[in-house]
């Protein structure tokens, strides 16, 4: 049994924790607590082990949690660490905590490439990864152009790939965020999205643009892509539906939007509504001139959960990554 735990129990911890807790080769050690919320109180009454990040016991105390300890003690009894943090902490806390301890630890998107010796998307380079102390599982973002993109490229050859990334302005639990009434471009060219698939699809022509709007259910990508072998839509089909984690929208089932994704996976009883798949729509794969275009929409809060299950297995030294994502998708429910 690996053991694992989870530093970070926000929107992405509490995803992962509950994922862990499914795995029959994983046990979770437990969770850090930065500040009380209803997150810690529900992770308590689960019996899942508390670990304070602060020195604040006594806040905890007062709501009738009995922590565990703290976080150095989580590390110690821990096999590796899931960092869940938000950004920067990733770093911040390898520096203080993991490199001192010589923990391994997974880190997530919102750190910096630095952070770890590898990023990671398991159908594209679990391989490379196998045995490497830390590991950044890429954004969601990052994560759904990978998917697809390395699908196309490995069965035609990708030349170039451009993309709109139509970003969700926050998470729906998220009340502080904006915007409430507006769009944002990016100024970056490219946003950082290009540039982040690279670190996973090693050298690819990618080049995106971003925009964020006021909605919390998915972004969508409007990806264009230059194929060194011609491809008819029906191939690009088929390819997409037997590629591992993408989920092809089909016609007529009138699921149009963002919205309508996420209703559909509330009523496939999908863990929390969750979808983990990058859902790309069939009516809208075509050809044009020479490219072929297609819109996927991303659920930012679970898409990157399965990789970091299969990060952890990487970096544990379990060498077989199709047997690690097969896994990782029975016990999600992912098909
Ligand atoms: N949300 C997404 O859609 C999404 C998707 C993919 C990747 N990611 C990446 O995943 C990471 C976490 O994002 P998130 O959305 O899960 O964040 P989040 O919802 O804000 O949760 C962060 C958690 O970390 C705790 N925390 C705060 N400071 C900490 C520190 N110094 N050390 C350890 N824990 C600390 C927070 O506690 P308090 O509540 O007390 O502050 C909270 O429990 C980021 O790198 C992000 O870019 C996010």
């Amino acid at each position: 049994m690996i053991k694992i735990g989870i530093v970070g129990y926000g929107t992405i911890g509490k995803r992962v924790a509950d994922a862990v807790l499914l795995q029959d080769d994983m046990q979770l050690m437990g969770i850090t607590a930065n500040s009380f919320n209803y997150k810690i109180s529900l992770a308590y009454k689960k019996k899942i082990p508390v670990f304070n990040l602060k020195n604040n016991i006594n806040d905890f105390k007062a709501h009738g949690i009995e922590l565990a300890g703290n976080i150095n003690d989580l590390i110690k009894q821990s096999d590796i660490i899931v960092d869940c943090s938000p950004k920067p902490y990733g770093k911040e806390n390898k520096e203080r905590y993991y490199l001192p301890l010589k923990k391994k630890a997974i880190f997530q998107g919102g750190e910096k490439k630095d952070v770890a010796d590898i990023s990671f998307v398991a159908q594209c380079n679990y391989n490379d990864s196998i045995g490497k102390d830390y590991i950044r599982v890429v954004s969601c973002n990052t994560t759904g152009l990978s998917r697809t993109l390395n699908a196309l490229d490995r069965e035609f050859g990708v030349v170039r790939a451009r993309a709109t990334l139509i970003r969700r302005a926050a998470d729906p639990g998220d009340v502080k965020k904006g915007p409430l009434n507006s769009i944002i471009p990016s100024f970056e060219l490219p946003s950082h999205h290009g540039p982040d698939v690279r670190t996973v699809l090693y050298g690819m022509e990618v080049f995106t643009t971003a925009v964020v709007v006021p909605t919390t259910l998915m972004h969508m990508h409007n990806l264009n892509v230059v194929l060194k072998k011609k491809a008819e839509v029906e191939e690009v089909v088929n390819l997409f539906k037997r590629t591992e984690r993408v989920k092809v929208i089909p016609k007529n089932q009138k699921i149009d939007s963002t919205a309508q994704i996420m209703e559909y996976a509330k009523d496939l009883h999908r863990i929390r509504g969750d979808i983990m798949e990058i859902c790309v729509w069939e009516q809208g794969i075509g050809n044009y001139n020479g490219e072929l275009f297609f819109p996927q929409a991303v659920h930012q809060e679970a898409d990157v959960i399965p990789e970091n299950i299969d990060a952890i297995r990487a970096a544990m030294g379990f060498k077989d990554a199709v047997k690690s994502i097969k896994k990782t998708n029975n016990s999600l429910g992912i098909n």
